[in-house]
């Protein structure tokens, strides 16, 4: 990576999240690399920034390193230090044990404690002094997720020049759940800060607009809101906040690119090979997150098998799992569960040297992941919530052949774009069944009517799209 073009004010269009699209890697010889960072919102945004020249502040995924501006393939990136203290209560904590799971549906309890809020209050004043130190005059900044809810009115106090959106990469959750937010008027006023606060769904607009009125007193227009279209808007003081709906997808062009390479091509014949050229590859690709639902689809798997619908010698199931959040303690009880699961399954159906199922706790390159994406035949996107999920988007992406099927769930924010999946509730383990048996069986030929169905919708609405639509909505950005 090269010195940065780092000066205070200099840059024009910023990007604001809590993560860097990089991590610091340190190893224990002392020696340090920057890697890949986990998670949609990097994967989706990262792209889009580098074409665009812009500026980006982060977390370089480390307490307590100090690490000055660089540049990095045309993005600058400005680091934002967290300290242990910082990492346990604003992130661990107030970020990942009670915003996640509160607005996650309440798949696991969240935690509420003032000190993680106190914290959580800190650290956003941090970003939003570092954003404000860096942007120029009249910039545009765009601050992403719920890690940094208070950062659109913070900033606009210290820099009313600035146009700033914001946008939640997570669902915006039901008003009766957010409403057990001890500090839920806090974060509806730091969100209205935003020129444009934006969502998945017109759901969760819908949802923040009522709030809104019932928290705040404003008085939010009453239409409907749509996708990419008639925001919501509100009046607050002398501005107007637009409140809108734009479904963020991946560089849907790039992967298909890649998938079409040779090495890729290659690397998934020697993926099946390796794994004994079963009938019926299936695979799971997630963060090791309980709102996945890999566990429920081990489940789902298990009963196949011993009701016999399933022969252990015609499938393999593939699942990928990034390490994510280890410490938080929702997350340590579902890899022990997950794990046992795996073990399980495999006790009861594997022959030697063929498992049914490959459990894999680790991140894979790019590449690796097209070239298994290319291989499996049932793609398996079981969460109990999310806020749309771009792995479904990446399988579809990389299927070219037009071979393939994917299980997707329909609380997934991708479920009302990719309605040519097999789409089930993933509370109804017979539905999940069901659909698993239907997409292992299913007629080549009506797989891949639904696979380019699939595919019109994806390679049509990639990550570009979703930026310019919300740009424009923002007012930074000409309709083109
Ligand atoms: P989330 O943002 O909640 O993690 P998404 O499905 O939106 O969920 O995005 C996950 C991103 O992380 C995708 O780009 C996916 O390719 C990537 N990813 C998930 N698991 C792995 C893995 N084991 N190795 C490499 N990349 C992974
Ligand atoms: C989701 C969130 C992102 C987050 C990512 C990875 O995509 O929306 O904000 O960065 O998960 O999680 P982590 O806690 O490792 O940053």
């Amino acid at each position: 990576m090269d010195e940065a073009e780092t000066k205070t004010g200099s840059a024009d269009f910023v990007v604001v999240a809590n993560r860097l699209p990089v991590d610091l890697d340190r190893g224990t010889d002392g020696t340090q690399r920057w890697t890949a960072s986990p998670g949609g919102l990097v994967s989706a945004l990262e792209p889009f920034l580098r074409s665009r020249k812009g500026a980006w502040v982060g977390w370089p995924g480390v307490p307590g390193v100090e690490v000055d501006p660089f540049s990095d393939e045309g993005m600058v990136l400005y680091p934002v230090t967290l300290t242990a203290d910082d990492v346990r209560d604003y992130y661990e904590g107030f970020s990942n044990a009670t915003l996640w799971p509160l607005y996650h549906d309440v798949v696991e309890r969240p935690v509420f404690d003032r000190s993680w809020w106190e914290s959580y209050v800190r650290v956003n004043r941090r970003f939003a002094e570092a954003s404000a130190d860096i942007a120029a005059g009249g910039a545009t900044v765009w601050v992403q997720d719920y890690q940094l809810q208070l950062v659109p009115s913070m900033l606009r106090e210290l820099r009313p020049d600035l146009r700033i959106g914001f946008f939640l990469h997570i669902p915006f959750p039901p008003v009766e759940l957010f409403m057990q937010l001890p500090w839920r008027a806090e974060i509806v006023r730091g969100l209205i800060g935003a020129d444009l606060v934006g969502f998945h769904r017109p759901g969760g607009a819908q949802n923040f607009l009522w709030l809104a009125r019932t928290l705040v007193g404003l008085e939010p227009s009453r239409g409907a809101v749509g996708v990419r279209s008639r925001p919501g808007m509100m009046q607050v003081g002398n501005r107007t906040v637009r409140v809108g709906a734009f479904p963020i997808s991946i560089d849907a062009a790039g992967l298909d690119n890649l998938a079409r390479s040779r090495q890729v091509s290659e690397r998934a014949t020697e993926i099946r090979k390796d794994l004994g050229n079963p009938r019926t590859v299936l695979l799971g690709v997630d963060r090791l997150d309980y709102t996945k639902g890999i566990d429920l689809r081990l489940q789902a798997l298990h009963e196949l098998l011993h009701e016999g619908r399933v022969k252990p010698e015609d499938v393999t199931f593939v699942q990928l799992a990034t390490p994510s959040r280890e410490r938080v303690e929702h997350y340590q009880r579902m890899r022990s569960d997950i794990e046992q699961m795996v073990g399980r399954i495999n006790g009861e159906f594997s022959r030697v040297g063929h498992p049914v199922v490959h459990y894999l706790h680790q991140s894979v390159s790019r590449t690796e992941l097209a070239a298994f994406y290319s291989a499996a035949d049932v793609m398996v996107v079981t969460p109990l919530r999310d806020g749309m999920n771009l792995v479904c988007k990446e399988y579809v992406a990389c299927r070219h052949d037009l071979g393939g099927a994917l299980v997707l769930s329909e609380f997934a924010g991708a479920a009302s774009e990719l309605t040519s999946a097999f789409l089930v509730n993933p509370h109804d383990l017979d539905g999940v069944k069901n659909a698993l048996e239907a997409a292992i069986t299913l007629d080549p030929a009506e797989g891949r009517r639904r696979m380019r169905a699939l595919r019109r919708q994806v390679l049509t609405h990639d990550v570009d799209r979703w930026a310019r639509s919300f740009l424009e909505a923002l007012g930074s950005e000409s309709a083109s």
